[in-house]
């Protein structure tokens, strides 16, 4: 794989981060924003998993690209998956030293996700948390996304969970559905749109959790997409496909 400058500046924005936000509390589920923001996603994700036959999660083979410190991997060993089976790959080293620590038992690799260690259709369940939109370069998105794809199962499943608007941070870029379809070609997606504006449910829940939950409810306010991809045709790329056909 070619050298790219753009792993070395998530590598420097990583290491700053991880300073700035030593001491904080933000990500702490004892922060009740946060905890409102992750329970919002968990209960759609798991909703989603059940709806398209993957749950239970026990006896799945299931991979997260981009683990960081094993925040979403806890998740999912919260919510039955079996830990011989549940992967992660990271890049950087001291994130991946921190889910080491954090869950000893996990298969975790410190991996470029543009190769991933993995013979094709290994998985069936990949997902990415918050990758995409840190990467700004397309060629490596575009790497990351087709080996998702290879080591997915035909009948596995992509979870995605990414915000398609974040303008206060020019280190990282929002995507949106049309971007997505275009990384994954040939599967099917579904995208629900959720997660109130992190700076406004810092300021609205420690007031009232309901009325965060009814700006939820409302989407404009929300940041975030979290989407399901399975192999086949989209039908939005069926009729891609159609309007080709009539223009060409
Ligand atoms: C915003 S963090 C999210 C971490 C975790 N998914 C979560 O939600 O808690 C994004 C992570 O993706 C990792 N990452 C970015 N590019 C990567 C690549 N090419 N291969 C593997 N990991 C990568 C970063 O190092 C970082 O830890």
């Amino acid at each position: 794989m070619p050298y790219n400058p753009d792993l070395d500046r998530l590598r420097t924005e990583y290491a700053a981060r991880d300073a700035r936000l030593a001491d904080s509390d933000r990500y702490s589920p004892f922060n009740r924003a946060n905890l409102f923001l992750q329970q919002g996603r968990q209960r759609l994700m798991l909703d989603l998993l059940q709806r398209r036959g993957f749950a239970p999660l026990a006896g799945q083979r299931i991979l997260e690209v981009g683990c960081g410190a094993g925040g979403v991997l806890s998740e999912f060993l919260w919510a039955g998956a079996t830990p011989t089976l549940l992967h992660g790959v990271e890049l950087l080293p001291e994130r991946l030293h921190k889910a080491r620590q954090q869950s000893p038992h996990l298969p975790l690799t410190c991996a470029d996700g543009q190769r991933l260690p993995y013979p094709d259709q290994t998985f069936d369940l990949v997902m990415q948390f918050t990758v995409f939109s840190s990467i700004l370069d397309d060629g490596i998105k575009a790497n990351l996304a087709a080996e998702m794809r290879r080591v997915l199962q035909p009948r596995g499943l992509i979870l995605w969970y990414d915000f398609w608007l974040n303008p206060t941070n020019p280190q990282t870029r929002g995507i949106r559905p049309a971007e997505v379809r275009r990384l994954f070609p040939g599967c099917r997606a579904e995208f629900h749109r959720l997660t109130l504006a992190p700076p406004l449910a810092r300021r609205i829940v420690p007031f009232s959790w309901i009325l965060a939950a009814l700006f939820e409810k409302l989407v404009v306010f929300n940041t975030h997409y979290l989407a399901v991809l399975q192999p086949g045709q989209d039908a939005c790329g069926t009729l891609e496909q159609i309007i080709r056909l009539m223009l060409y």
